[in-house]
């Protein structure tokens, strides 16, 4: 089966892509701060409106959607516009990072009696997934949308309070299937560091189908890699990047070692 390919936006990296992303799949952008995972998205989902026609939501757990669109008007994409015209949604979950502490230790959810871990889980996932507007679920609402392009930023935003290896990645593989079932093809970032040399590998790492990992060298040089893209054949050699005025541009023909 040949899988559609969904360009980036991104100068540069549809070649490094051969086309685009796996169209419908779940790609994680990882990167440590300043180095681009906001505007990279936010690249993303203006090239689906404005070029494709595509409807693009935009779900935030760090900045305000008055930041967001005074920051991303910067590069001249304007994201007021495109909501008026239907062609954007922000959703603004950041509220979740401020649940009362007392909600993590309760002992019972209805007549349910659970662990407080358990429960911490499922109160996050709700807050966000469950009872977002009118009832419905975040996921549905996307879905019902009709989205083809969804972004959220940062996963390091959600998972934070869970210090334990294993809730972690239950909370993370929740959130992952709820977004994976709504058939768009989904960027989350993370701010995981990982380059594929070291042993850190984060469990939304190996969850996703696709890594791109930005980063800033020692030389102040920036660096994009694909660690993994599956189901195609990508460039996995790291290639300068650069943010300008028009957002990310990639030199996919040039090696970062290069002087
Ligand atoms: N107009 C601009 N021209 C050039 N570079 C810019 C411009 N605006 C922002 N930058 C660069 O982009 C970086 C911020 O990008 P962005 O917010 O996407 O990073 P991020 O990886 O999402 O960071 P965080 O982890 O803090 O959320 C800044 O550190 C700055 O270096
Ligand atoms: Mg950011």
């Amino acid at each position: 089966m040949v899988i559609g390919k969904v360009e980036t936006g991104i100068t540069g990296l549809d070649a490094m892509l051969r086309g685009g992303f796996p169209e419908g799949r779940m790609i994680l952008i990882t990167g440590g701060p300043g180095t681009g995972k906001t505007i990279f998205c936010s690249q993303f989902l203006h090239y689906g409106a404005t070029k494709e026609g595509e409807k693009a939501v935009y779900v935030s757990l760090d900045e305000t959607k008055n930041h967001f669109v005074e920051e991303m008007l910067t590069f001249g994409w304007d994201f007021k516009k495109l909501e008026q015209e239907g062609r954007f949604t922000f959703i603004d979950a950041s509220d979740v990072r401020r649940i009362p502490e007392q909600a993590f230790q309760a002992r019972q959810v209805g007549k349910l009696p659970v662990s407080g871990k358990e429960l911490a889980r499922a109160r996050l996932i709700d807050n966000i997934f469950k009872t977002f507007e009118g009832g419905r679920s975040i996921d549905r609402f996307i879905g019902d949308i009709g989205a083809r392009r969804i972004v959220l930023d940062s996963m390091s935003g959600l998972t934070f309070r869970f210090p334990e290896a294993w809730e972690k990645r239950q909370a993370i593989l929740d959130i992952m299937e709820a977004l994976n079932n709504i058939g768009a093809t989904c960027l989350i970032t993370s701010e995981a560091i990982s380059t594929g040399e070291e042993k850190q590998v984060q469990p939304e790492e190996y969850l996703s189908q696709g890594v791109i990992n930005l980063q800033t060298l020692r030389t102040g040089e920036r660096a994009v890699r694909i660690l993994k893209m599956r189901g195609t054949e990508v460039d996995s050699v790291p290639r300068p990047y650069k943010i300008g005025e028009t957002g990310i541009e990639v030199y996919s023909d040039q090696s970062i070692y290069q002087t």
